[in-house]
């Protein structure tokens, strides 16, 4: 028996951010960043909410450490919420969903409810029971995982990511293109998350460049924010691989986004994952199939299933190129002698990632340095 989760309410569109006022009369608890606590949003944000008693915890970091969740949960406590609203993104999201669920662990009051408003289109963590937490001192990423930190209602307004600089909507974008593609090949994927992460790559190939492009390009905005989302629940259904694998283990060392680090590990994590293309017997490893499966639905065409699968990462490739990403880890700002020293701590940790557990090839240390080597 195989079980696909749904529970999430998806709000979406124009307006979307309207579902707030369900919350008026409420004592509501947001978990945003500093930046967003000033923004326009958060005046939008306070009008829906009406006559809400309202407290803002919006000293949210990148990459959430653990004492930020401890600090959250001092504040979620003195409060007393009967709803939490996470705004931002994934860094916020997390820290809300761990503040959350340490707080149900508590058990000391009734469970508040749980609203997210994303103001990224990428991380997916609206729609995921995951949530990434940094542990300082060892320098690696923990991985959470539980139904309390699943959403009741996920807010998809377009207009909470028209702002987003192009940086932030490339990085963000190249993070939902990696949720779909590992959930597809991913150890778990089933025919519900292969039609979600079907339909988000096809989503992404026709607006995400657009969206980078143009931020007020509110149609792309909006279909490249559900693209986001349905990427998400193909993941959270499916599983992850060695691209989430190795992005949190160099990301625990180096500060580079998430995404740009996803985007320069995918064209070589799909090589190594459908046997390494250039030595590709005649006969397609299950998970080239997939990789070729992929790109037939995204709409690519080759003379056969070896070029599919080249197809797909050569489309990575460009989209990357399109949204001005770096191609290798030097060009994204890392010291080119500091990595290589550090390649055996990170293929180490990266062999222990819950996501590389969900990778459709097992792997070994030696095989992610040869990767990790590849990408300087
Ligand atoms: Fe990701």
């Amino acid at each position: 028996m195989h079980r696909f989760q749904l529970r999430t309410t998806l709000c979406y569109g124009p307006d979307a951010l309207e579902e707030l006022s369900r919350l008026s009369g409420r004592r509501v608890f947001i978990v945003t960043d500093g930046f967003i606590s000033k923004a326009p949003l958060m005046s939008r944000v306070r009008d829906q909410l009406g006559d809400a008693a309202i407290e803002v915890f919006d000293d949210v970091q990148p990459d959430p450490d653990i004492d930020a969740v401890v600090a959250g949960l001092r504040a979620y406590n003195a409060f007393d919420p009967q709803a939490v609203l996470a705004i931002g993104g994934g860094s916020a999201i997390d820290t809300a969903k761990a503040v959350r669920k340490m707080a149900i662990e508590q058990a000391v009051r009734p469970e508040a409810s749980f609203f997210i408003l994303p103001t990224t289109s990428g991380t997916g963590s609206e729609v995921s029971s995951y949530a990434v937490v940094t542990d300082t001192k060892t320098h690696t990423k923990l991985p959470l995982e539980s139904p309390d930190m699943v959403a009741d209602v996920a807010i998809l307004d377009p207009e909470a990511v028209r702002t987003a600089p192009a940086r932030l909507t490339a990085d963000s974008g190249m993070d939902a293109i990696s949720h779909a593609i590992e959930a597809y090949v991913g150890k778990h994927h089933n025919d519900f998350s292969d039609a979600l992460a079907e339909k988000s790559l096809r989503l992404a190939n026709q607006y995400l460049v657009r969206s980078f492009c143009d931020g007020d390009d509110m149609v792309a905005r909006e279909h490249q924010h559900t693209a986001a989302t349905m990427a998400g629940i193909a993941f959270d259904n499916s599983s992850l691989g060695i691209v989430h694998g190795l992005s949190h283990s160099i990301g625990g060392i180096f500060r580079v986004a998430h995404g740009r680090l996803n985007g320069i590990l995918l064209p070589h994590v799909i090589a190594f994952n459908a046997g390494e293309l250039s030595f590709m017997p005649a006969e397609l490893t299950p998970t080239a199939r997939r990789y070729a499966a992929l790109a037939s639905a995204l709409g690519l065409t080759a003379s056969n299933q070896r070029n599919l699968v080249l197809a797909l990462s050569e489309w990575v490739k460009k989209i990357r190129q399109n949204l001005e990403m770096p191609a290798s880890i030097t060009q994204a700002g890392v010291d080119r002698s500091e990595y290589l020293s550090r390649i055996p701590e990170i293929a180490e940790t990266a062999v222990g990632d819950y996501c590389t557990a969900g990778n459709p090839v097992p792997v070994t240390s030696r095989e992610l340095t040869a990767i990790l080597t590849a990408i300087v």
